[in-house]
């Protein structure tokens, strides 16, 4: 082949890799991202904005390749909006929302976005205390005062389940100023709740559900899987297209149902019950959203929810059957078990090692080892994520190394101890907002058991405050950090990770 058809070929073979299912057709923002990138690779760009990168990579090197921002990258700075606009709606309308924000800063920017868009500072909102941190850090920002409402725990397998809906309905009854209710659904461990039944609470109460959906991305997209937060009746909700959806880190939506037909963000989606305003939403969102979003996180959340429009039931047809056959193996090895049945999403994966005597920290190591890093492990579990992206071969490789890891390290078989994150009885003291604000001395310990806690301390993962600012710090949640840590857990955003101190409210 002579020079031209050669040149033609590996463009044509780049463009293939580039996309390789060709969903730019339905995809604008992917579409402005491959544009903008074949610019730059052609050497047609010589960009007098930023970023400072300039698309060189004999500076910094490979780690900026591809990357561009969305205003005057994938679209010009004049322009860009109408991209956005046009990439949202189509989201918007594929989960059935009229409204829709793509967000480059995960569902914890959604979920302090939708805290922000909830109510008035001061107001109380029914809240799962199994909450996120993010969320805990949105009330702040807000200034909304937490009623708390808490999952029940298994004692089976020391895991939480949903919230009941008679516990929201009671909140909602003592507290008929509430603005919303926030629950997490799934749970981090893939427990799912009814959805329908807290929708109907919160609107039997005059309120909007909002749902913190950050691992259910893909929910609803299979006659199998149970359906998305909206549409079993929420108004709101959070995702991370970057957990459940081959999108890139960070990557997240936030959607909902306004009731609000308008042009710009809207979709043409089913009627919301009119509990939240669309001018309110987007004020919140860009509140906390960066003035400039990486192209590349906006381009890859369209483009998984193009491919989640078009293969979307396929794609998770495989990871239903995948997650069932692993699921299948692992349960035939003597001891094991894994989490299931009707109250859990069925593509979540929490493997039950207690029944081995195999330390979890001890499994994970050696799957970290092996190449397999999982998202959360701790004595009794172990929580690998599985996506669309995984298949037949990835899951026979992980099992079968998992298992190998788990005989490696066998034990005497014990009882399942529920994790600090799962234990938690609140005692609030004072509103989050006014402790995160208020004066702070550093105590030791023991001396800080019975003062109201300064700062948010979360074993990571699964990132639920332990200690929340404006609880009281009780000697039940000193010995359950203390427990996590011992056993090699990580305890995050403490400014005292050693748990020698605690930041406590100065005394007036
Ligand atoms: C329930 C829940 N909500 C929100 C988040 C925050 O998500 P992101 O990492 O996309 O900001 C997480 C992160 O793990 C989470 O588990």
């Amino acid at each position: 082949m002579t020079g031209a058809g050669e040149v033609r070929e590996q463009v044509t073979r780049e463009q293939a890799t580039k996309d390789p299912r060709k969903l730019r057709g339905d995809a604008p923002l992917l579409d402005g991202w491959l544009r903008v990138t074949e610019q730059a690779e052609a050497g047609r760009l010589t960009p007098m904005s930023v970023p400072g990168h300039k698309q060189r990579t004999d500076l910094t090197g490979a780690v900026t390749a591809g990357d561009a921002p969305l205003y005057g990258g994938l679209d010009t700075i004049k322009h860009a909006d109408h991209l956005l606009a046009d990439g949202e709606r189509r989201a918007a309308r594929l989960w059935g929302a009229d409204w829709c924000r793509f967000s480059v800063a995960g569902s914890t920017h959604g979920n302090q976005a939708l805290a922000l868009a909830a109510g008035q500072p001061g107001q109380p909102i029914v809240v799962t205390r199994a909450l996120h941190r993010s969320l805990l850090l949105g009330l702040v920002l807000a200034g909304l005062d937490p009623v708390w409402v808490l999952p029940e725990v298994d004692p089976a397998t020391g895991l939480p389940g949903p919230v009941p809906v008679a516990a929201v309905e009671a909140a909602l009854a003592a507290h008929p100023d509430a603005c919303a209710v926030f629950l997490g659904d799934p749970s981090y461990v893939g427990t799912i709740g009814d959805l329908a039944g807290h929708a109907a609470a919160a609107h039997q109460a005059g309120v909007p559900l909002l749902v913190d959906a950050a691992w259910a991305a893909h929910l609803g997209f299979h006659p199998d899987l149970p359906p998305h937060a909206l549409a079993a009746g929420a108004d709101g909700m959070v995702t991370s297209a970057h957990k459940a959806l081959p999108a890139y880190t960070q990557g997240a939506l936030v959607l909902a149902r306004t009731g609000q037909a308008r042009t710009g963000q809207a979709g043409g989606g089913q009627a919301g019950g009119g509990l939240l305003d669309a001018d309110r939403l987007n004020r919140a969102f860009e509140a906390t959203h960066t003035t400039s979003p990486a192209g590349a996180i906006m381009a890859s959340i369209d483009a998984a929810r193009a491919l989640l429009a078009r293969d979307g039931a396929e794609l998770c047809g495989r990871l239903l059957r995948v997650v069932a056959q692993a699921k299948q193996q692992l349960r035939a090895e003597p001891g094991l078990d894994v989490l299931d049945g009707p109250g859990v999403e069925p593509t979540k994966l929490v493997v039950l090692l207690a029944g081995t005597g195999a330390h979890g920290n001890r499994v994970e190591a050696d799957l970290i080892a092996a190449g397999m890093p999982v998202e959360m492990a701790d004595r009794d579990t172990v929580v690998p994520i599985v996506t669309l992206a995984d298949d037949e071969d990835t899951m026979t490789r992980f099992t079968t190394t998992l298992l190998e890891a788990i005989r490696r390290h066998r034990g005497e078989p014990r009882r399942p101890l529920p994790a600090a994150a799962w234990l938690i009885t609140p005692e609030p003291a004072i509103p989050p907002r006014e402790a995160f604000f208020l004066p702070h001395i550093t105590l030791a310990a023991t001396a800080a058991v019975g003062r109201v806690s300064a700062e948010l301390v979360a074993p990571y993962p699964p990132g639920v405050p332990v200690l929340a600012p404006g609880e009281v710090i009780t000697s039940a949640a000193l010995d359950a950090l203390r427990a996590t840590l011992a056993d090699g857990g990580r305890i995050a955003y403490a400014a005292d990770p050693s748990l020698a101190t605690f930041q406590v409210v100065a005394k007036k």
